[in-house]
């Protein structure tokens, strides 16, 4: 049987999980449960890197003991993945005694061929980025890659003589032109390598960084984390009874999965690693892009942070994965923002996928007393013709899909199953089968469309199973299937017993997007003007900004910053909420000058509708309404 053996990036336990970690473990999934069920044996490792400088200072800072801290994190993640349908078969904590042990007898090796010395260090290190950098590398005295400031340290560390591998490597890059995918990042390590290749670093000082897998040769020192972590791929699985200080036996890995930040750490640091072990190497790293939101990198700091488990309760599970699956073709940068959410999941699932399917079974419990018809014999020539576009419709799409995910191109594997789906809501408006169920005469006929029509759904079914497996089970149950079977035309028998009235995928109405956006719209980022980001003076003249008077002001129940405001606002008197209630009595408001945004789309706070919005200084969480100086009436232009 042939194997296949897929990994995620092992991710750090100082940050909860976000957007970019569910991007790659997604992406793995959808590939370990296409190539299970394409009868591969498969083996899908995700995990958690849990030493290093970063968990370290992030436990000390919430005050927790080390342990417990990154058990604690590991564990969300862990979570995570459950809600997210990650079928992976090996969860890694690189603070398991099977990946310490491993990683010590990794060690040893090394040091017995006299790959691994000891030094002095002398230079600039970067904490964040736990690297070390030579002056000549230092971008204005600041850490070349993340830009903040690096501390001058000397001391003695051991190296691994990873330089000595560079032609090798060179080489084998050369050589094997899918081991780096895809090309414009193997080209980016092709550049890399033209400089000379240093040693590696690898140890670091416990007086320094007590938190890490103990150098079996020197009890002074920890493994540089990126030794360690690298090593997870590798690592014995005691679950199947191995010998833990062995590579584990479906190695070499046939795909690491990574973002292009880590791309150098897996195809220089770890591919010389293995050289140096005799170890073969995996057989393709592929780099995926990153994520922005809004057009801004995602970080805490903007508050825009999308949270995969958030996203997922708020707009389904299947429909997250599919999303990101969808959105942007792998390999390439791409943005997240709520409509493009919201137009994929009405658009793509609920107009186009989750109409047909209940077209077609609607149509079965009415015509067929919800049960498949045969597909009959006929001699009419525009039917078998139809049969036969249809069949190499479906044929040339899975073709095409199988090839896209096996060359992990995932948004354009699921554009073939939106082609069925177009294909087949195109042949029921054109067969018209309520026009066939009029005339007794054409019953055969008839019988031919809808059987038609649920093969498409049946082949639609086998691909969209690796990317949403719930989806699947439901469609599954809905054709009366226990499995889809192959995606080859023809595979329905016939008799199978329909169940229809479930939607597949409800279409999002207003209230449904209202809370899309409420949950994931990322905050306005506070500081958008010192972000460099500008607005022109049409951008500017697009909000309504008005005078208004406050007519009413209320508490909302339940809300402890929340007031409903009744406000003048020239044209009309509106109902705004406003955050201000730890900042004003709402008595006092009344009467008083304020400006509105005019124009803002309504929203709903706490239950209770709000049409506009107040402006106010923050002063340190105070908030402190704006006015004009003096008093006007209310619904004047403020320009
Ligand atoms: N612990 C290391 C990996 C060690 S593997 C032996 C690490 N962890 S991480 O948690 O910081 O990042 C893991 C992955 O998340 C990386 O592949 C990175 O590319 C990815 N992403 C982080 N932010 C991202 C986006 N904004 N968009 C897409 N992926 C991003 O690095």
């Amino acid at each position: 049987m042939k194997k296949f053996y897929v990994t995620t990036p092992i991710y750090y336990v100082n940050d909860v999980p976000h957007l970019g970690h569910a991007y790659t473990t997604v992406a793995a999934d959808v590939l370990a449960r296409y190539y299970r069920r394409a009868g591969y044996d498969v083996f899908f490792r995700t995990g958690t890197d849990e030493h290093g400088q970063k968990a370290d200072q992030a436990a000390k800072k919430a005050g927790e003991p080390i342990e417990k801290f990154v058990e604690r994190h590991a564990m969300v993640f862990k979570e995570l993945w459950k809600k997210l349908n990650i079928s992976f078969d090996d969860f890694i904590r690189t603070s398991e005694e099977r990946h310490k042990a491993f990683v010590r007898e990794n060690l040893n090796a090394l040091k017995d061929k006299k790959l691994i010395y000891a030094a002095d260090y002398e230079g600039w290190y970067c904490v964040p980025d736990e690297r070390f950098w030579m002056e000549k590398d230092l971008k204005d005295g600041n850490c070349p890659d993340c830009g903040r400031k690096v501390d001058q340290i000397k001391e003695k560390n051991y190296f691994f003589k990873m330089g000595q591998y560079q032609k090798q490597l060179v080489g084998h890059i050369r050589v094997n032109g899918n081991f780096i995918l895809p090309q414009s990042r193997r080209n980016e390590v092709l550049g890399f390598l033209e400089k000379p290749l240093g040693d590696l670093c690898i140890s670091r000082p416990k007086s320094r960084l007590p938190w890490g897998i103990e150098l079996p040769f020197d009890k002074d020192y920890v493994a540089y984390v990126w030794f360690d972590a690298l090593l997870n791929y590798a690592t014995g699985d005691l679950h199947a009874g191995g010998d833990k200080t062995k590579f584990i036996p479906c190695w070499p890995a046939d795909l690491h999965l990574v973002g292009k930040d880590i791309l150098t750490t897996h195809s220089v640091y770890w591919t010389t690693m293995l050289m140096a072990l005799d170890q073969p190497l995996p057989e393709k790293i592929f780099a995926h892009g990153w994520w922005t939101v809004d057009g801004k990198k995602m970080s805490k700091s903007l508050g825009n942070v999308v949270e995969p488990g958030k996203a997922a309760d708020v707009v389904g599970v299947d429909q997250f994965r599919y999303f990101i699956m969808r959105e942007v073709p792998f390999g390439l940068d791409g943005d997240f923002t709520v409509d493009a959410l919201i137009s994929r999941i009405n658009v793509d699932l609920a107009n186009n996928l989750g109409n047909l399917v209940s077209r077609v079974l609607t149509m079965l419990e009415k015509y067929r007393d919800s049960q498949v018809p045969q597909r009959k014999s006929v001699t009419d020539d525009e039917d078998v013709e139809t049969e036969n576009a249809l069949e190499a419709v479906a044929r040339e799409a899975v073709d095409r899909y199988k090839r896209n995910l096996e060359q992990l191109e995932f948004s354009q594997a699921l554009s073939k199953m939106i082609v069925l789906c177009d294909t087949a809501n195109v042949h029921i408006v054109q067969s018209a089968p309520w026009e066939l169920a009029k005339n007794p005469a054409d019953a055969a006929k008839l019988d031919n469309v809808l059987y038609d029509c649920a093969e498409m759904v049946r082949i639609i079914g086998v691909m969209l199973e690796p990317f949403m497996p719930e989806t699947a089970e439901k469609l599954k149950r809905m054709l009366g299937l226990d499995s889809f079977g192959e995606p080859k035309w023809g595979e329905l028998e016939g008799g199978e017993k329909i169940v229809a009235g479930e939607a597949l995928f409800p279409r999002l109405d207003d209230k449904g997007m209202a809370k899309i956006r409420e949950t994931l719209a990322p905050a306005v980022p506070k500081d958008a003007v010192a972000e460099g980001g500008q607005i022109t003076m049409d951008d500017f003249m697009k909000v309504d900004l008005r005078t208004g008077v406050v007519l009413s002001a209320e508490p909302v129940p339940k809300s402890r910053k929340l007031l409903k405001l009744l406000v003048d606002i020239g044209t009309e008197k509106r109902q705004v909420v406003a955050g201000i209630a730890e900042s004003y009595q709402p008595e006092v408001l009344i009467g008083k000058q304020v400006l509105v945004v005019a124009n803002l789309k309504p929203a709903k706070l706490m239950g209770v509708e709000s049409h506009g919005m107040l402006l106010a200084a923050n002063d340190e969480g105070r908030l402190v309404l704006a006015g004009t100086w003096e008093h006007v009436k209310g619904g004047l232009k403020v320009k």
